[in-house]
């Protein structure tokens, strides 16, 4: 994961994600429900007016944002530097007043041993030991995650792409072997398989533009691999595509 590639997207879209409203013009259907709901109901229920947390990989705040009024503090790091341009430029909205960011590598942070109450991370890094030393015992830390699973029919097709080749293992299993041994104790943890339908292939060009699936997508020189993707996965509902997703909350345990 490189962060030139956060760079570039942010600025070609104003930020992480999608451009152009991309993200209203696919549909999802969730089998076990929406994980992204999920891992915000349960980091909003545990979260409170006392408490400290830090974003991992807060990208452009958005996120950041939409829980601040619910902590004390919420500090966000990133080392996509216009990433953190964007999530400034937002400082005079009412949810950025107890908010702060800064360029940190997640592996290096400056942050005191037990400085916050709860640390989460949206599909950013995940350098547990270093979580571990920065939460209060008691404290908690949320992930969601990308499986093993996830995009893997495309991936395929491309003979590419992020983890392809490489997770060949269960993500969830192996990330609670590692919190557990470093004495986290697991209170939720679930994989959360869903599709996603895109309505053209102008419209999935689009999505991949903006996303790590393919760090290096091109739309000119991938176009024979998505076309093939597209004739081979459209259905009623559109250009089908496999997510997987994990859940996870983790408490760092009072005995270890
Ligand atoms: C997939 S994006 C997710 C952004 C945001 N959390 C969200 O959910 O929209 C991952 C983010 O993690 C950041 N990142 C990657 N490695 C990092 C590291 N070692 N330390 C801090 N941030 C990192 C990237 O720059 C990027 O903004």
């Amino acid at each position: 994961m490189s962060q030139n590639f956060y760079d570039k997207i942010a600025r070609k879209f104003g930020g992480y994600g999608y451009g152009n409203g991309i993200k209203r013009q696919y549909k999802s259907e969730y089998p076990r429900g929406d994980p992204e709901k999920i891992f915000k109901e349960k980091l909003l229920c545990l979260s409170s007016k006392d408490k400290t947390a830090l974003d991992i990989g807060c990208a452009d705040g958005k996120f950041t944002l939409s829980v601040a009024l619910y902590f004390k503090k919420v500090y966000g790091i990133d080392i996509s530097r216009v990433n953190l341009d964007i999530a400034n430029s937002h400082s005079a909205d009412e949810g950025s007043k107890n908010v702060e960011y800064y360029y940190q590598n997640a592996n290096h942070t400056s942050f005191e041993d037990s400085f916050f109450d709860v640390a989460y991370c949206r599909r950013g890094p995940t350098f547990y030991k270093k979580y571990h030393r920065i939460l209060k015992t008691g404290g908690y830390y949320f992930e969601i995650g990308i499986g093993e699973m996830d995009t893997l029919e495309l991936k395929k097709i491309f003979g590419r792409g992020q983890g392809y080749g490489e997770w060949d293992q269960s993500k969830l299993d192996e990330n609670l072997k590692a919190l557990q041994n470093l004495g986290f104790k697991v209170i939720f943890a679930q994989n959360f398989h869903y599709f996603e339908y895109y309505p053209s292939y102008e419209v999935f060009d689009l999505f991949l533009q903006g996303v790590p699936i393919f760090e290096d997508f091109d739309s000119e020189k991938d176009r024979a691999s998505l076309q093939k993707y597209v004739k081979k996965f459209s259905t009623d509902k559109g250009i089908q595509l496999s997510r997987h997703r994990l859940v996870m909350v983790i408490q760092k345990a009072i005995n270890p």
